[in-house]
């Protein structure tokens, strides 16, 4: 299930495991339906029905799901947890010295910090913000600069945007080769800053424009991370736009030094740069795109002087080689992992496509939230971006989920600023944080995203990246922009 299977095949593959679904869902609803109605009739529902077994089945796959995933994260991690920090501290010296002795050895050492944008004159407080993340990254790269981004818009905003500009074209004008792998522009979504960096990088920097229609209906490359010198990175929720740097609520996190993490990112920018230049996907990606860490071997990592598990994932399915965790596999799996809490924060939330037509119901996250509220009595939290553009239709969704034990759902509404600018003033960031785990996503929870467009996510148990994304949640959870979802 956390397999990745590769080219047409997967998104087949996966859209019949959706219309299988839909045949259950179905099902199931037809005994809830036949439970209700007629309630002398549930001894035999229990006994012989065959809705009901199809219903055990699903309980059991559910189950089943779960614990796989689970031990196999457990046993994964299970030999790094007797590390004492003794020898995780000897660990990190050795790491470090082999590191300067060979510039190819892979590793991952460094620090690790969130980075956040917060809207002016809100009451919330940030360490780091996504501009300074972002200036540090580029500014420090000496040879290479990978940006995977949507669209590209730093001008004729706010100043951050301009000095993000202005670093690009400083690191040019040093010989720091800048690749950029980006949607293919719209008039919504243009590409008018990148034509401007273009004409003052020249030869130093290289486009890749990836056309997601070309393979399937609509999409967008929706991923956003920065890679620096192949060792330092970014990824999280921010889009190259002066909005995202100043008036959009947004996480992301910085790691300085992981190139063990860093070259595994680098293969999911090599597959936006490849399938940029193709007409079909192919079957099978070629072999150097593969990567040894996902869900059940995830990389062992050592950020902040504490050692930890890692793995990146990434979505649509089909983008995915050998080896890659599939991003709704990852997030199910963060969710199924959790023994006593999940707090989801994301913009739009939605267990249906809402972009291509026919809709279609999307159950994945949703049926992971259900079974681990239902049977582990786990703790399920969810943050909901509320502003002018949400999404039609999500508010019954959430309703069905906050009626539920264990499970609160609240909104998050920034209030507008004057003068206003349109597509700010919203919490845009998308994390998935645990008792165990944090899964830092550039995907909203949406079915779309995850069959036609391309998004990734960083998915570690390292403690003070957990409890640090844990306290940004609790903190919006806490604030006066959180409102009950009865509220609206
Ligand atoms: C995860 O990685 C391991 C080791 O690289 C590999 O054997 C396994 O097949 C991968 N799992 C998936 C689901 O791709
Ligand atoms: C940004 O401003 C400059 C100068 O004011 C102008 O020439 C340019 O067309 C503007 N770009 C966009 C994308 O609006
Ligand atoms: C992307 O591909 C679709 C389908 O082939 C095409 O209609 C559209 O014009 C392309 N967009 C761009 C910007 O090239
Ligand atoms: C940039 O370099 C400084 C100085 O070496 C270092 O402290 C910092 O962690 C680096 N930041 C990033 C994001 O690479
Ligand atoms: C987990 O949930 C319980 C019950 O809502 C709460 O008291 C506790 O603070 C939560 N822990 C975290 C880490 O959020
Ligand atoms: C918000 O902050 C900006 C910049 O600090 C300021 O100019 C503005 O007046 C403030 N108030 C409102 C209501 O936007």
């Amino acid at each position: 299930m956390l397999s990745c299977a590769r080219g047409r095949v997967g998104a087949v593959a996966q859209v019949l495991t959706v219309l299988c679904l839909l045949v259950v869902v179905a099902c199931c609803s037809a005994a809830a339906t036949h439970a209700t109605t007629s309630p002398s009739s549930s001894s035999s529902l229990s006994s012989s029905s065959s809705s009901s077994s199809v219903q055990g089945d699903w309980r059991n796959a559910a189950a089943d799901a779960e614990q796989r995933l689970a031990s196999s994260w457990r046993a994964a991690t299970q030999h790094r947890s007797k590390l004492d920090s003794a020898t995780q501290q000897q660990h990190e010296q050795q790491q470090q010295q082999q590191q300067e002795h060979n510039a190819d050895q892979l590793s991952c050492s460094g620090t690790a910090r969130i980075a956040e944008t917060i809207p002016s004159n809100l009451t919330l407080h940030t360490d780091l913000s996504t501009g300074d993340a972002w200036l540090q990254l580029i500014n420090n790269a000496t040879q290479t600069l990978d940006l995977a981004v949507f669209y590209m818009t730093l001008l004729n905003g706010t100043d951050i945007g301009q000095k993000v500009f202005n670093a690009l074209v400083a690191a040019c004008d040093r010989n720091v080769a800048i690749n950029v792998a980006i949607s293919a522009p719209n008039a919504q979504f243009p590409d008018d800053d990148l034509v401007t960096l273009q004409q003052q990088c020249g030869s130093q920097i290289s486009v890749a424009y990836l056309n997601m229609s070309t393979f399937f209906d609509g999409g967008v490359l929706h991923t956003k991370f920065i890679i620096a010198d192949g060792q330092a990175f970014y990824i999280g929720s921010a889009n190259m736009d002066w909005r995202s740097l100043s008036e959009v609520k947004e996480l992301g996190i910085v790691v300085d030094k992981c190139n063990l993490l860093a070259s595994d990112l680098k293969k999911v920018f090599d597959v936006f740069v490849l399938a940029s230049n193709l007409e079909r996907l192919p079957a099978f990606w070629p072999s150097q795109l593969d990567t040894d860490f996902n869900a059940s071997n995830p990389a062992t990592i050592a950020v902040n002087h504490e050692s930890g598990s890692a793995f990146i994932s990434s979505s649509p399915h089909a983008f995915c080689p050998a080896g890659r965790s599939f991003d709704r596999d990852a997030l199910e799996f963060a969710i199924l992992s959790a023994q006593t809490n999940v707090s989801i924060e994301v913009m739009d939330y939605l267990p249906i496509t809402v972009y291509e037509e026919p809709q279609v119901y999307w159950p994945a996250l949703d049926t992971a939230i259900r079974t681990v509220a239902f049977n582990k009595k786990v703790q399920v939290n969810m943050l909901i971006a509320y502003w002018d553009n949400s999404i039609e239709g999500m508010i019954p969704f959430l309703k069905s989920l906050n009626d539920l034990d264990n499970v609160e759902v609240r909104l998050m509404e920034i209030p507008k600023n004057t003068p206003y600018v349109p597509f700010t003033r919203v919490n845009h960031a998308k994390f998935i944080v645990t008792d165990s785990l944090v899964a830092i996503s550039t995907s909203n929870y949406v079915g779309d995203y995850f069959i036609n467009t391309a998004g990734s996510s960083l998915v570690t148990d390292a403690k003070s990246l957990v409890s640090s994304v844990q306290s940004r949640f609790d903190r919006d959870w806490a604030s006066q922009y959180s409102v009950p979802l009865s509220s609206v």
